[in-house]
Parts: C-alpha cells; structure tokens; sequence
C-alpha cells in the first residue's frame, strides 16, 4: 500500500508540505521549524518525506499519462542520504549513480540494481567490477570502455547490461540562449562544450563491437541536456533526437534501443522564484505536466515516422525532486551596518547553499518566526566564510536580530551532497520529517571528523616540539 499523502493547508503555502503555520511560523508538514532548529541545532538541513514523496508521484504521473511505458530513476547525487534512497525504494524509483560510492550508497539501501544505471565519463576499474557484479546498466561514455565491461564480464562470468551516452546535434537548439551553466554561447554550444556523449560513427562502432561480444547486452541509449534551459520545446528536441540517433542506428547496424534514457535537467517554479538569479522559475515556470506533454509528443511523432517500436521512456530527474522536499535553515549571529548596507551574519554559509555562489542561485529566504511579518528592509544574508560568502543578496526581510533563524526555501538538491568544509567548517545535520516526526538521517559532523583525517609526519612534530633553537637545526636536517 503506498503511503496516503494529505497536503496541507496553511496560512500561506510553499509547497504542499512547506508554509506558514497557524502560529506565523515556518512550518514543515506538522512540525514547527522554531522547534525543529532548537532541537537539532543549526545549520540545518531539513527534508519533507511527504514533500518528497508527493513530488515523485506527480513527476512520475505526468510522464505515465502521456506514455505507455515510463521509468523514474531518481538522480541520486541530487540528494544522496541512504535514507532518501530507502523512500525512493518504497515509490519504485531506479536511480542514476554517478561513481562506485553512489552506486555503494544505492545497493546499500537495496535498490533493485537493475533500476540502476552507471553514469560517468571515466569509469574507474572498481566501478567496472561493482556494476557488472551487482548488474547495473553501464552507460558507456568513453571508447575503451566496453572493451573493459568485456574483460570484466568475462573475469566474473556475467553478462552486463550496457547502454551508450550521446552526443547529440540538437541543431534546432543552434541559436538558443540558455543559462550558463556550462560556459558561455548557446545551448547548442555549451553542449557540444561538455565532455559528455560519444559521436554517431563512435556509437555505431560501439555497437557493432558490442553485438558481437557475449559478455553484454546493449540496453539503452542516453543523453543528460542539464539545467541550460527550462524550456520544454528543448527538452522535446532532445527527445525527439534521441528517437532520430534510434533510427540511425537502425540503419547502421540493426540495433534499435528498446529504451531511451533521457536524463534529468528538468526544473520546478515556485511563485516566489526560485533557480538561477538571472532566469528564476516562478509559476510560469514548465511543469512536469508541460514536459512530458511535449517530450512524449515527440517521441512518438518522431518513432512514427521513422517506423520505430515505441522505446521504454526512462527519466533521471534529480533536482526537480529533491529540491522542493528540503529547506536549510541558519541561525542569526552579528548584524552589521554599514554606511550602504547591512548584513545579516549567519552560520548558514555557501559551504552548505554552494549553488548560491557557484551558479548565482537564489533561494528564497523566510525568517522562521513571524514568517508572515511585512518585509521592512533590505539585507545581505552573509555567512561566516573568509570570502564574501553571500547567500542571499538584496533581501527584502522583516527586522532580523542575533538568536533569530531564517529558512531558505526549495534547498533540498545539491546541498547536503554538495556542502564543502572550507574554513573547517562542519557539515550540518540533516533531518527527516514525516507528519510530526523529526529523525535525523545525516549525523552534525564534529571536530574530530576534520582533525581525526590529517596526519602529522613525527619529524613535524619532533620540531614543533622542541624548543626554538632546536626547531631550525631539525629544519635544517
Ligand atoms: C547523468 C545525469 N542525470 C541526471 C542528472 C540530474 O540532473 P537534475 O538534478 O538537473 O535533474 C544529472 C545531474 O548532473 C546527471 O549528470
């Protein structure tokens, strides 16, 4: 029986499981946020089992009410918690792994490995070996890789599951201007910039080596677009390309792919925007619905013509999934004025939002108490780095003193599996709310996690040790 999911209806929503409570604060499902903070301490990551779980369903649906036959294979590196990975298990989700300790993390939590795939472009001999052993579907992405699934196939005595990466034209997509993310120029560009996806001549000798080798079994081609646009006609050009490469492969060698994996990249709105500062998804933001709309359109338009048997659709949507689900929330330290500005030091850093200087991201923030208060002035939301360390620019808050905490929304993808250490700062705890239950499912790093991995040669230490003259003659040795 799957889990019943009743969204909420509070004051103000954020999401189905994300608002403002009838006490004015930031509430996740039945959970104050005031409380959860206190309790657990800051930063916090927090996630929303229901949001999540509610999020995959609609995902999910939108793309089986459009095509007969559709796998959801969540991108784990998005949020990669064992415990996510065991909700995504319940729901019937694959996964995408990218390296042999995603995969470990995703066996570990007894993801039926052949909802798997292996994703990579330098797959190391280990992550070979796991895949094979375990049987997940290998998407080759370099031209000596078969030959090493076949080396290892054979050493096992398996037959692996592969598929082929691709680079596709996306022509149409020549003149569009995306979001930066991989560089400057059109999406078409960035694209063809990446390191990612093997040529029509590469995948059809791939192919025809592979055809005739015991040691596999071709499964699925594959192709990622990643977040350069939000536009659903791009995506529906990729898809519809995918099924084109389909019938050249068919032309060229006989193989038609009984399944297209056409990656993730896909985004959500929220009405107070959220995604990258310069091209925010609000809601006018594409759907899930808006997506599989085009894309399935495309498909079958595309397999039609070509005379192809309808693929099996399979979709690693990472982003679109984790990030409603999760919310970070930072405690208020010092609040500075300056002649021009103020800023609002908190022990939320970039280290934990690092989408927020890396890719000029913007999650929207609320304070947790009074989240419904007028906004009465401008903020720079700072932490505590050594670098500028803005998480969030020019925010119209409520008044913002020491002790108070403030949320950042639509935080649960590429946070926690992306948060660095810089300045030895310690990795927050994540926790799991379900209804009114609060776990934690990610430990608060501690001191010894940071000093407990380096290693101090004794000839170091024999010399900062000794007393000062005997120090230079120990340098000098
Ligand atoms: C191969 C692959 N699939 C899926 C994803 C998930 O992307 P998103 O979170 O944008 O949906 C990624 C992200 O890097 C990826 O590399």
């Amino acid at each position: 029986m799957p889990v019943q999911l009743t969204p909420r209806k509070y004051k103000v929503n954020f999401g189905e499981f994300y608002g403002i409570g009838p006490n004015g604060n930031l509430w996740v499902e039945d959970c104050d946020t005031k409380e959860l903070a206190d309790r657990f301490g800051t930063p916090l990551f927090i996630i929303s089992e229901s949001q999540f779980r509610y999020t995959y369903r609609a995902f999910r649906d939108a793309f089986r009410a459009q095509y007969p036959d559709v796998e959801i294979l969540f991108a784990n590196k998005s949020s990669n918690g064992i415990a996510i990975r065991h909700i995504m298990n319940q729901e019937g989700a694959g996964g995408d792994c990218f390296g042999v300790n995603e995969m470990y993390l995703a066996l570990l939590a007894g993801t039926n490995p052949k909802t798997l795939v292996l994703n990579g472009s330098n797959k190391q001999t280990e992550e070979l070996e796991m895949a094979v052993q375990n049987g997940l579907c290998i998407n080759i992405d370099a031209m000596d890789e078969l030959d090493r699934i076949d080396a290892i196939a054979k050493r096992f005595g398996k037959v692996a599951d592969i598929g082929i990466r691709l680079k596709l034209d996306l022509d149409p997509l020549r003149d569009l201007k995306g979001v930066a993310m991989h560089g400057p120029g059109t999406l078409k560009q960035q694209s063809d910039s990446t390191k990612w996806g093997m040529s029509r001549e590469q995948t059809v000798d791939i192919v025809n080596r592979a055809r005739t080798m015991k040691t596999v079994k071709l499964k699925e081609t594959h192709f990622h677009l990643s977040r350069m646009s939000n536009d659903p006609t791009s995506f529906a050009v990729m898809a519809r390309e995918m099924i084109t490469w389909s019938g050249y492969l068919r032309d060229k060698t006989g193989w038609i792919p009984p399944t297209i994996d056409i990656g993730g990249g896909w985004t959500f709105g929220k009405w107070y925007g959220t995604g990258p500062r310069d091209q925010l998804d609000d809601d006018k933001a594409p759907k899930a619905t808006d997506y599989a709309r085009l894309c399935c359109e495309a498909i079958k338009d595309e397999a039609r013509k070509l005379g192809l048997p309808l693929p099996k659709l399979r979709l690693e949507p990472g982003r679109a999934l984790s990030g409603p689900a999760g919310i970070a929330i930072g405690q208020v330290g010092a609040v500075k004025v300056g002649d021009k500005k103020k800023w609002v030091n908190m022990d939320l850093s970039t280290n934990h939002l690092s989408w927020a200087a890396v890719l000029n991201w913007y999650y929207h923030s609320v304070p947790v108490v009074g989240a419904d208060r007028e906004p009465t002035e401008t903020v720079d939301l700072v932490g505590p780095l050594c670098n500028s360390d803005e998480v969030g620019q020019h925010r119209r808050m409520a008044k913002l003193e020491r002790g108070d905490y403030v949320a950042f929304l639509d935080a649960g993808g590429y946070t926690e599996s992306c948060a660095a250490r810089y300045n030895a700062q310690l990795l927050p705890a994540t926790v799991l709310v379900s209804g009114n239950r609060a776990e934690i499912i990610t430990e608060r790093e501690q001191l010894k996690d940071i000093a407990g991995r380096f290693r101090v040669p004794p000839r170091l230490l024999a010399g900062s040790f000794a007393p000062a003259d005997e120090q230079a003659a120990v340098a000098a040795e």
